[in-house]
């Protein structure tokens, strides 16, 4: 399968949310990433229901939403209505984890679960089969910009053996500090979908940016 590009619309402009949803519509990245933070779980706040609403309206692609928030099961049906394809909930926020992951697959949606840096994959051991997507956090969740943990790529082989050992299909998503610069490491560890905020919408040419990430694994043919 072709690796997926899910620029995190966290480093969008809020002032101009049009304009940055038109640019990944027109591009080759594949989702939305939309960050939900409650200044509770993570020390930030960023956007809720009428913010994700609105950008279900502008995309022109699904919306993977990760929820960085305490006791998502009391929203998911929400987010769902919103316009949520895929709901992520963080394993440290949920202490019936395998409860939250049938209500998210109950509302139609796919049902994500993100580890924060210091979880280890086995966390997942008991309920891998029942994932659509692990997001496994390279840098600790609450701000865009930050420096990719290295320690990360250790993470994502260990969970592409445990995908591999229970037949699973299961994807493994890569969300903080991703871009040009360790995308090949990234994918070559395993990963299947690279969140990329900074490195997108900071950079000078963001649709190119998002091309050159799509483009990462194919032969290239220097003349
Ligand atoms: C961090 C968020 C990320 C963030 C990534 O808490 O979950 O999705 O937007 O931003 P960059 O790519 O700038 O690290
Ligand atoms: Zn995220």
């Amino acid at each position: 399968m072709k690796h997926l590009i899910a620029p995190s619309v966290l480093a969008a402009n809020f002032a101009n949310l049009e304009k940055d949803f038109e640019l990944v519509n027109n591009s080759e990245a594949d989702w939305f990433h939309v960050d939900v933070m409650d200044g509770v779980f993570v020390p930030n706040i960023s956007f809720g229901f009428p913010l994700v609403k609105a950008m279900k309206k502008l995309a022109q692609k699904p919306l993977d939403v990760h929820l960085m928030i305490v006791q998502p099961e009391r929203y998911i049906e929400q987010f769902r209505e919103a316009g949520a394809d895929v709901i992520t909930v963080h394993y440290e926020a949920c202490p019936h984890l395998h409860r939250v992951i049938q209500q998210i697959k109950e509302t139609g949606a796919k049902a994500g679960v993100a580890l924060n840096p210091h979880t280890p994959v086995s966390a997942l051991e008991a309920v891998i089969e029942e994932i659509d997507l692990v997001c496994l956090m390279s840098v600790n969740p609450g701000f865009g910009g930050q420096k990719f943990i290295y320690h990360t790529i250790n993470k994502i082989k260990k969970l592409r053996e445990l995908i591999t050992v229970r037949n699973a299909s299961t994807l493994i998503e890569i969300d903080g500090g991703v871009g040009l610069q360790n995308a090949e490491k990234i994918l070559q560890a395993g990963a299947n979908v690279l969140v990329a905020g900074s490195s997108v919408f900071k950079s000078e040419n963001p649709k190119e940016t998002i091309s050159k990430l799509k483009k990462i694994g194919e032969q290239t043919w220097y003349a």
